[in-house]
């Protein structure tokens, strides 16, 4: 790939770099246009979050006062905990601040006009308030100690998987290039890169983006940072106090990387982004398949960017992203079906297990978990599609096999 990484930021630091690639649809102003409009709306998001939430509490509050008076004095704490409520939500909000402060310059090679701290910042809907909970509660998953069990469910196989195909003491970890697409906030790329190898995080959201940025470069002392991710729970608290469970992060120096470590970040839809052949030893995903439209389109890409040998590891459910989204393309097959299009493209099925149980930002002390019973996959492009040193197929075995049926039609 042509990204440096390690570039000097303004203040003569070590930062990741991070480059954003354009998706060329409609004319390239309008497109710009449009990418500036998505940015700022979520920069609103993130500075809208206090009064959204401290609505919420009003709302919980104006219910409580509508109770008989008898009724209220048996709940002497309630009130004083919507106040402490209020606190966490106000100490999320200078989080979130922090996160987006200088973000506009956070790519490289795109610019989002000036920040204006008059700029009237405009509600969001609840549609991308969910998002901005949900990215709170991903710090948890990748850079808390709390996150720890379930980083060892879902990204241990992952590693373990490439620690066993690329062996550290049999290869030069630096010369094997993995991609990990739909990075969240990095912790998986992170480490994989930490192991030695060289190491791309792709990912499209900015709630996602500007929040691995603010971890992988302004987070410099374990633990020194704190958010309440379980403060808008409402339901399903044993106690009051589990919803104002603050968590710490980052558990770990984000820049702790080997030196000379190959780690970066690119932001941009992966199937739009990745279009060069046979450039990966390896493609890592984790619960990212099932947020496509059409599934088939990652396969395709998947396969066009492996290098001929090359790898593909998944881990995850199939929880499509688009299913209940009005307007929205979206193709929702089941593993089985998932799996006859990658063998249809050619991969080779190595290790399979249909069965790996799995939490996604569990919090712990809910009354309500949810469980993921995910498919763990690692699937090869056949090395034999060089021959005298050239490449003879990039394209589905599947359009080859059909080619010769019409063509034994023909004959
Ligand atoms: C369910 S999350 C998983 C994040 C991370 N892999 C993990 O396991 O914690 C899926 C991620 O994929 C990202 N994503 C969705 N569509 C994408 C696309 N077309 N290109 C790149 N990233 C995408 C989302 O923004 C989100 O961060």
């Amino acid at each position: 790939m042509a990204e440096a990484t390690g570039e000097l930021n303004a203040d003569g630091e070590q930062e990741e770099a991070y480059f954003y690639r354009e998706r060329i649809k409609c004319a390239p102003d309008e497109e710009d246009r449009l990418e500036r409009q998505h940015f700022w709306k979520v920069i609103d998001a993130f500075r809208y979050y206090r009064i959204h939430v401290h609505e919420r509490v009003n709302r919980s509050e104006r219910q409580f006062r509508f109770l008989p008076e008898h009724h209220q004095m048996l709940l002497p704490n309630f009130l004083p905990n919507l106040a402490k409520i209020r606190h966490c939500v106000d100490h999320n909000q200078e989080v979130l601040q922090a996160i987006v402060l200088n973000c506009i310059h956070m790519f490289e090679n795109m610019e989002y006009g000036e920040d204006d701290d008059l700029r009237k910042v405009q509600p969001s809907s609840t549609f991308d308030m969910d998002k901005l909970k949900s990215t709170i509660k991903q710090f948890v998953r990748d850079w808390s100690e709390t996150g720890k069990p379930e980083r060892d469910t879902c990204y241990q196989p992952l590693i373990d998987e490439i620690l066993r195909i690329f062996p550290r003491d049999k290869c030069d970890a630096s010369k094997v290039s993995i991609l990990v697409p739909g990075a969240g906030l990095g912790r998986l790329a992170w480490e994989i890169a930490r192991l030695g190898y060289a190491c791309q995080g792709n990912e499209w959201s900015f709630f996602m983006l500007f929040s691995s940025n603010f971890v992988l470069n302004r987070c410099e002392e374990v633990n020194s940072m704190i958010l309440y991710p379980w403060i808008h729970q409402f339901s399903n608290n044993r106690r009051s106090s589990d919803q104002m469970r603050p968590v710490t992060f980052p558990d770990i120096k984000p820049q702790s990387l080997p030196p000379n470590s190959d780690f970066s970040m690119v932001a941009g839809d992966f199937k739009e982004v990745y279009t060069e052949p046979n450039t990966w030893d390896c493609v890592t995903t984790c619960f990212f398949i099932d947020t496509a439209h059409n599934v088939i389109d990652y396969i395709e890409t998947i396969w066009n960017i492996l290098k001929p040998g090359g790898v593909w590891i998944n881990l995850g459910p199939l929880l499509y992203h688009f299913e209940n989204m009005a307007n929205e393309l979206s193709v929702e097959l089941s593993y089985e079906d998932v799996k006859a299009v990658i063998l249809k493209y050619g991969f080779q099925m190595e290790v399979e297990r249909e069965s790996v149980p799995t939490t996604y930002t569990e919090n712990e002390k809910s009354m309500l978990k949810y469980l993921y019973d995910c498919v763990f996959f690692v699937a090869r492009k056949p090395a034999h599609l060089f021959s005298n040193g050239f490449q003879t197929a990039n394209r589905c075995q599947f359009e080859e096999s059909e080619q010769n049926e019409t063509n034994d039609d023909m004959t």
